[in-house]
């Protein structure tokens, strides 16, 4: 038994902050945020629309895409850093969005790779059995914890949500997934604060993300490398038989590193950087809907997604979709 992606749906929120919008903010450019990182735009969520909006949107979408109704769904996964509250996690605010009402809701929390985790674990629950529609979501309104006055890293970020409906096949599917972190890089890439902290920081105003962008640079193209040839040869897949490369949107530079690692020319790899920013646990179903919307990803051809984050974390999967 196997699962299958059977629709995908994202959303972006209305309101867009340009390069040259930041220029009045912070002491930086839009050459600059161009030329180190890929980006031109980024979608921001406006005031009192929470990751669940965000996540509810792109739900529906994914599942009209699917042809599955709320009373089909039987478990609710999603990838978040930035939950609405505390608690309820954001699975069980979506499903009572969702009118859905007794099947398995949570929240997985690896940063920007929290939606890879979220796939990685509802695929298992197909695969057992002990679901036949999963709803496997990434949200994410990550500028709300950014630092608008660090240039360093409020140029990076954006707001947005992915989703997928998965469904259990005889055919693959998701041939694989390939999940991993390692905590010894927990204060290159951070949030300094939290519940079990007191939000003492946030409080002083002092809180928002931190990231050493050089050292984080240099340990996800490591990194990154080393996952696609891991998952790769866990499937038996050879790289020139990959159709598309659908990553993580951190960094063009980040990404044009992996593609060159897998031979693949830029046009068969999913970028959305440029108009998204990263978007953190949103940016892989993001850049997958965008092409299957487009029209680029088409039914049959082999998809490999992957995802880098704070942890560190990172998490691949190879999808014939
Ligand atoms: N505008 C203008 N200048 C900026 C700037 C900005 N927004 N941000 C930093 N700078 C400056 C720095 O202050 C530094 O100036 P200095 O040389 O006078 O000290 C200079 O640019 C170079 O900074 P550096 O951090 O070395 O740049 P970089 O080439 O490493 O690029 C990143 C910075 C953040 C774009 C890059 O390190 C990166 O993308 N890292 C990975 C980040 C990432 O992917 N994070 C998410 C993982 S999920």
């Amino acid at each position: 038994m196997y699962s299958t992606i059977a629709g995908t749906g994202s959303y972006l929120p209305e309101k867009i902050l340009t390069n040259a919008d930041l220029e009045k903010l912070v002491d930086t450019n839009d050459e600059w945020i161009r030329s180190r990182t890929g980006i031109e735009r980024r979608h921001i969520a406006s005031e009192g629309e929470t990751t669940t909006d965000l996540a509810e949107h792109a739900a529906r979408r994914a599942m009209q895409a699917a042809g599955v109704a709320p009373g089909d769904i039987d478990l609710i996964c999603v990838g978040t850093t930035t939950p609405d509250l505390v608690f309820p996690n954001v699975g069980s605010l979506l499903q009572d969005r969702l009118g859905i009402h007794g099947c398995p809701a949570f929240s997985m929390e690896a940063a920007c790779t929290s939606f890879m985790y979220a796939l990685g674990v509802a695929d298992k629950f197909v695969r057992l059995g002990d679901a036949k529609c999963a709803l496997v979501v990434g949200a994410e309104t990550l500028t709300r914890i950014v630092d608008w006055k660090d240039r360093g890293t409020c140029v990076l970020f954006g707001d947005g949500a992915g989703a997928v409906i998965l469904k259990p096949s005889a055919e693959p599917g998701i041939l694989c997934t390939r999940l991993h972190s390692d905590g010894r890089y927990k204060d290159l890439l951070l949030y300094p604060d939290g519940v079990s902290k007191g939000f003492a920081l946030v409080r002083e105003g002092k809180a928002g993300v931190q990231m050493k962008g050089n050292e984080v640079y240099k340990v996800a193209v490591n990194t990154l490398g080393g996952l696609v040839t891991e998952t790769l040869q866990a499937c038996g897949i050879g790289k020139e038989q990959l159709d598309w490369l659908v990553p993580h949107q951190a960094n063009i530079r980040i990404i044009e590193a992996i593609a060159k690692r897998l031979d693949m020319p830029m046009e068969r790899v999913i970028v959305t950087i440029a108009e998204q920013g990263n978007t953190s646990a949103a940016s892989v179903p993001l850049a997958l809907d965008t092409a299957v919307r487009d029209g680029r990803i088409r039914r049959g051809q082999l998809l490999l997604l992957e995802a880098f984050g704070g942890g560190f974390t990172w998490g691949s999967a190879l999808v014939r979709y």
